[in-house]
């Protein structure tokens, strides 16, 4: 059994155990019900009155016995259930965490959220539960018979021969319905993945006009999404309709050849009755398995969806952890690109010492975020090398990776939660700590007329863009990693906000800070002690402020385009 599949049974054996127990009782206890009516049937047409007393103290006991196992069942049938699923969905969470950055969002969103409502509740049904009612069926099917060649051999003999038939038809059909139900999940993963940016696109939506093309695009979808489950109905319908014909089939042989017997005085009317009791517990697994069998088929396949989707195929890592940084990043010929044949970086090569400031600046779209992606190990397919204090970064396990660069991203994320929260990431910290962050990011003043136990919003959306940004300045410098990166951090703060966050985060000690900047203003430039002009890709310049100007050249004509401007 593989590691997810184990989920369902893990620290659950004991529910497991009561659960399979009153399973047992319970085929037993139907199996009896037949001998209780034969019972009946035989007294009424030639019993006595102390076969009644009989009679009736079977009947008080298989009473007891009946509502005793049904209480075991519900107590402990239910609590596998609800631990089977709590665990194994922690357990495909906490896989999904553990996936890099890198092998995350080359994935649609919508693919997770179908996973871990549609998919799972796909699985409590046709897998965890069906297991259950699969071996019920099972043993269902195996009492019954044993119990009916008890009773009758040759009848029992043409049920079993008769019984062929139904199987047969789910054998066919299930294949057809197994790809149905797949296709219900590749849809709906389609579905949900639309829904959910047609409903972050709300506002963007109603302002350019644009409800009739999006619910266009909605019913295109929906209809597709609808038109799967429809078949997958369908397809179910069909066999059902096959499987209950021929067991209807099956029933007929076995009354007019249990009468013919009856007639010929062979067997009691008793043991008719009996047969058409067990019946019952023989028919119902040959209709029911079939279509059981194929759902949980389905199930097993969506559990190997999950694994694959929450398992990441990551890098090989073979350095150790690392936490400090002591000397210096080093980009030796580092080229880049996201598509084949594409290059976004061109032969770059750079030194970021501990302890020192760097400024990238650059026309938009010329490889700045690009550039720093690359050091957090975002993508792992460049050419070139990339060193942190001598140590190859793709032999870095990410963690070390993510233990020694905070970064503070364009797009800034809010969660739906608190100021504080979002600062510390649900985390503990002293509280000196986080008030220092929050001056050192601009917050003081928000947080005393807010108060930090303010809601967020979801992303954000009760907050200004200037103030999610000091918010996800404050959560970077709380971590106190030795390097920073901040990807155009303060572009939606004012000139005079943004020169006193950055001359606050160039006084920071040891730190390593590597800020990317669209602001051509010289005060901010000099804070640094080197600029970094990117064009095009390629490392145009590299040094101080006054000695790019004196060079005139593609540092110098970009700064009076933007000084002019
Ligand atoms: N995930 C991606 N997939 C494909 N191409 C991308 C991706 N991200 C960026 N690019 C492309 O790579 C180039 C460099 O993008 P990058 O984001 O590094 O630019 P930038 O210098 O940070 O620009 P800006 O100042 O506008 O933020 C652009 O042409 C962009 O279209
Ligand atoms: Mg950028």
């Amino acid at each position: 059994m593989n590691i997810y599949k184990k989920q369902f049974y893990v620290k659950n054996k004991l529910n497991f155990c009561f659960t399979i127990i009153s399973c047992v009782l319970m085929t037993a206890i139907n199996v009896a019900s037949a001998f209780i009516l034969k019972l009946i049937m035989d007294v009424a047409t030639s019993g006595s009155l102390k076969d009644m007393k009989r009679l009736f103290l079977y009947s008080m006991v298989y009473l007891i016995v009946l509502i005793a196992v049904m209480f075991i069942k519900r107590r402990y049938y239910n609590n596998f259930i609800k631990k089977a699923m709590v665990q194994f969905k922690e357990f495909a969470f906490s896989k999904l965490l553990d996936k890099s950055i890198n092998s995350f969002d080359k994935e649609v969103t919508g693919r997770y959220i179908s996973i871990f409502t549609n998919d799972m509740a796909s699985i409590e049904t046709g897998y965890v539960e069906a297991n259950l009612k699969i071996t019920v069926q099972i043993m269902s099917f195996l009492c019954g018979l044993a119990a009916m060649a008890y009773f009758n051999l040759i009848l029992t003999l043409a049920v079993l021969a008769a019984s062929f038939l139904p199987i047969l038809v789910s054998v066919i059909f299930g294949k057809s319905l197994e790809e149905k139900v797949r296709l219900v999940s590749a849809k709906n993963e389609g579905f949900v993945s639309m829904v959910k940016d047609l409903l972050t696109g709300f506002s963007v939506v109603k302002s350019f006009r644009a409800e009739k093309e999006i619910f266009n695009l909605y019913q295109k979808e929906n209809a597709q999404i609808e038109n799967a489950k429809n078949g997958k109905r369908k397809t179910g319908d069909f066999i059902t309709l096959l499987s209950a014909s021929s067991s209807f089939l099956v029933e007929l042989t076995t009354f007019l050849l249990g009468a013919y017997l009856a007639i010929q005085n062979i067997i009691t009317a008793g043991t008719v009755i009996a047969f058409i009791q067990l019946l019952n517990l023989v028919l119902g697994p040959v209709e029911a398995l079939g279509p059981m069998l194929t759902e949980r088929k389905a199930a097993v396949s969506l559990i190997n969806k999950i694994e694959t989707a929450t398992t990441a195929a990551e890098k090989k890592e073979v350095s150790e952890e690392k936490t400090d940084f002591s000397h210096a990043i080093t980009l030796h010929d580092v080229s880049f690109g996201y598509e084949k044949e594409q290059s976004i970086l061109k032969s770059v090569n750079l030194t970021f010492e501990k302890g020192k400031s760097y400024v990238i600046v650059g026309a938009s779209g010329s490889g700045k975020s690009t550039l720093v992606n690359l050091l957090l190990g975002y993508h792992n397919n460049f050419d070139g090398e990339i060193k942190i204090d001598g140590i190859d970064l793709m032999t870095l396990p990410t963690s070390s990776l993510y233990n020694m660069f905070s970064v503070i991203q364009q797009n800034v994320f809010l969660f739906d939660s608190t100021i504080q929260d979002n600062i510390t990431m649900f985390k503990t910290f002293e509280k000196a700590d986080v008030t220092q962050a929050m001056e050192k990011s601009g917050l003081t003043k928000l947080a005393a007329e807010k108060g930090v136990n303010y809601k967020c919003g979801e992303n954000g959306s009760f907050l200004s863009g200037g103030e999610k940004q000091r918010i996800s300045i404050a959560r970077s410098l709380l971590r106190k990693t030795p390097v920073l990166i901040m990807d155009e951090a303060t572009s939606a703060l004012d000139l005079k906000t943004a020169r006193l966050v950055e001359e606050e985060i160039n006084k920071l000690k040891d730190i390593t800070r590597i800020v990317i900047s669209h602001r051509m203003d010289e005060g901010n430039l000099r804070l640094y002690d080197r600029i970094i002009v990117l064009n095009n890709g390629i490392v145009a310049e590299e040094g101080e402020f006054d000695r790019l100007i004196e060079n005139k050249g593609y540092f110098y004509s970009l700064f009076q385009v933007t000084k002019s401007a």
